[in-house]
């Protein structure tokens, strides 16, 4: 682990240094933060505005700058069809939900690249649900929901839903809840495919997330919360690890697993192929 990163974690066990940390790191993300909102402000002036704005730019991939926003959105939407075409889906047809969707960065590509598929958008950020209401309402239907389950949607509405980076960020009770929802929205023989972070992210642990991994199969990493975190997003959206044995003894309570694959997207987060198991006859 990189020097600065082993400092960081000491420095977090020490409450001035930790608060100090906190503080200097703020007043930082605030002038970066002001210095491309003017930019934004000023192309927004001149029409030419078509992305988000900086802050929900940055809770959706951690960085303010514009370019690399607009270059993940077709590289992430290229790896998850290659995955569902890897398990014989084709989005030909079908009514697909990205949840997690946040202002819309993937959702679009995957319109573009399947453009008779009905998409649905949902995510607890109000503020990226009324951006992707107001510039992405010909690719999307878009509602908030609540952070904990359940959604509106209706019992087995989609047929494949997608979600890039949430249990990344979820604790495991909420991604107990979670599951459990995804699974009752999601028609039977239907496939839910999510990312994960596995063995491609492993080096950013300290030795105890990953003596943490090795015992239960699951880290949970709180960084900081309240005023200091960033992305102003509630607590409970930390940073997830997960062990592969882990999903496949604990996610198959809700789903057959299908596939885990290792560094699927950008070789960074695994890929997890979910099947909704069909409904007995009764
Ligand atoms: C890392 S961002 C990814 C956004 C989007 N999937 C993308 O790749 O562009 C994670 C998203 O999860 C959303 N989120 C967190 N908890 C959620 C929950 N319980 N239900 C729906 N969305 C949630 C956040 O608001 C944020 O937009």
């Amino acid at each position: 682990m990189a020097l600065k990163t082993r400092l960081k974690r000491i420095g977090k066990r020490i409450p001035p240094v930790y608060w100090l940390g906190g503080l200097v790191n703020y007043l930082k993300f605030r002038r970066e933060l002001a210095r491309e909102q003017a930019l934004y402000d000023a192309k927004l002036r001149h029409g030419g505005a078509t992305v988000p704005p900086p802050m929900l730019r940055y809770r959706v991939h951690r960085a303010l700058d514009e370019a690399s926003f607009v270059a993940t959105g077709p590289v992430v939407a290229a790896d998850l069809l290659r995955c569902l075409e890897s398990q014989g889906v084709r989005l030909d047809g079908l009514t697909v939900l990205d949840f997690a969707c946040g202002p819309g960065r993937v959702v679009g590509e995957m319109k573009a690249r399947s453009r008779n598929c009905e998409f649905h958008g949902s995510d607890i950020d109000p503020e990226a649900i009324e951006w992707a209401q107001r510039h992405l309402s010909q690719v999307a239907r878009f509602q908030v929901n609540a952070p904990a389950p359940p959604t509106s949607y209706a019992d087995a509405s989609f047929d494949v839903i997608y979600n890039v980076s949430l249990f990344t960020h979820l604790d495991e009770s909420n991604q107990n809840v979670w599951l459990e929802e995804l699974a009752r929205i999601l028609k039977p023989g239907g496939v839910l495919l999510t990312t994960v972070h596995g063995k491609y992210t492993l080096d950013s642990c300290t030795p105890e997330e990953r003596a943490e991994l090795d015992r239960y199969g699951i880290a949970f990493r709180v960084d900081h919360k309240g005023r200091f975190k960033l992305d102003g997003l509630p607590d409970f959206y930390q940073t997830t690890f997960h062990a592969r044995e882990y999903i496949a003894r604990t996610w198959s309570r809700y789903f057959d697993i299908l596939d885990h694959v290792e560094g699927g997207l950008q070789r960074h987060h695994d890929v997890v192929l979910l099947g909704r198991r069909a409904v007995a006859a009764q």
